[in-house]
């Protein structure tokens, strides 16, 4: 008698474009390679596992999901403690439920697609004896061992729409525009969509920013007849005196703080400085939300099918990655130790120096 292999997929974390893509992917290469094969799809990321909570994904699933923004599994975040446990409120291990809905469907491999945290986590189940195979998702492209993850360059086109679309009403009306990008510690989205939208100014957390540089850099478009500046915030950009703070003196600072984020923080400091009426725009989950761009559906479809592949051939516990044009995998151990930040002598830095944009550093 043929064996079964019962596969359960997992979207985990924030959603971004192309979850439903490589849903898609892992689907229809292991509905077309092999002969018996059940699929669930967990509902709301760990959640359904925790509380067996899924429906059975027929073949016809599938079909039709290719362009759909969100995840049509639904996702949750869940409380991690680092490289130790996935916890409920109360502090009781969640490991022991999702093993015994692992065990109760007679599960071959887990699909977990996610972010940092949902890589860092994915390996604790694999610790605790469930086979998983995991690909990479997130606009914030900081997931270690692969040059990118779906998502990242649908969030860049919004971004780089949205920067567009400032540069006409700041320069109609003379204004300074700070405009505050998603992407939590890591700069990649901004600097990308920085450029690509020619932003003056790019500020990411991995440069911590000096105010008077983006004063400097206003002034002397200023003086070359240019009224009007848009600068290019992460989320997560700090200053060159707040990355000398301990981190416990630094969220006694932002709790006192009357900006609600950074961007307003500069953009008040940049009116008061400049004299220059200044606005703050941001697009938030809007980066996360739509249709994923052509590029991220055929990456998510190609991760989607790499997974289907090491599940065929039960290679568990590894991360499907992006090396260059080669589609690989990783172990996940490795995937899960770090968080790729962006390096500051990476080149893309150094176009944006070379042309005259201001990094907040110089
Ligand atoms: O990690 C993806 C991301 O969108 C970050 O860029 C952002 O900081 C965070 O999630 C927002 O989280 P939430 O969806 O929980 O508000």
């Amino acid at each position: 008698m043929k064996s079964i292999t019962r596969v359960a997929i997992i979207t985990s974390g924030g959603d971004c474009q192309g979850l439903n893509a490589a849903i898609r992917g892992v689907g229809k290469a292991l509905y077309n390679q092999l002969d018996n094969i059940e699929i669930f799809g967990m509902y709301d990321g760990y959640r359904g596992l925790i509380d067996n909570d899924y429906m059975f994904m027929s073949e016809m699933a599938f079909s039709g999901i290719l362009t759909a923004g969100g995840t049509i599994l639904g996702t949750s975040r869940q409380h991690y403690i680092p490289g130790k446990d996935i916890v409920d409120a109360e502090g009781n291990s969640l490991i022991p439920a999702m093993k015994a809905t692992y065990n109760r469907l007679g599960l071959d491999c887990l699909v977990i697609m996610g972010g940092n945290g949902t890589q860092k986590s994915a390996k604790l189940l694999m610790d605790a004896g469930m086979n998983v195979v995991t690909l990479p998702k997130t606009i914030d492209n900081d997931i270690w061992g692969t040059d990118t993850s779906f998502g990242f360059q649908s969030a860049v086109d919004i971004a780089t729409n949205v920067i567009d679309y400032i540069h006409t009403t700041a320069s109609s009306h003379g204004r300074i525009f700070v405009v505050e990008l998603m992407g939590r510690d890591a700069g990649w989205l901004t600097l990308s969509a920085g450029i690509s939208s020619g932003a003056d100014a790019i500020l990411i957390p991995e440069i911590p920013y000096d105010i008077n540089s983006i004063v400097g850099m206003i002034e002397h478009r200023k003086k070359n007849g240019k009224n009007f500046s848009i600068v290019a915030c992460a989320e997560g950009a700090v200053s060159k005196d707040e990355i000398k703070l301990s981190e416990e003196e630094s969220r006694k600072r932002r709790e006192a703080s009357p900006y609600p984020t950074v961007s307003y923080a500069i953009a008040d400091q940049l009116e008061k400085l400049t004299g220059h009426e200044t606005r703050v725009t941001i697009p938030g989950h809007y980066q996360r939300g739509g249709p994923p761009c052509p590029r991220d559906r055929e990456l998510a479809t190609k991760f989607g099918a790499e997974a289907a592949r090491l599940i065929i051939n039960k290679q568990y516990g590894r991360m499907v990655a992006l090396k260059g044009e080669e589609i690989t995998s990783i172990p996940l151990e490795e995937a899960a130790s770090k968080t790729k930040f962006l390096p500051v002598d990476h080149p893309m830095i150094q176009v944006a120096r070379d042309i005259g944009i201001c990094m907040g550093d110089n």
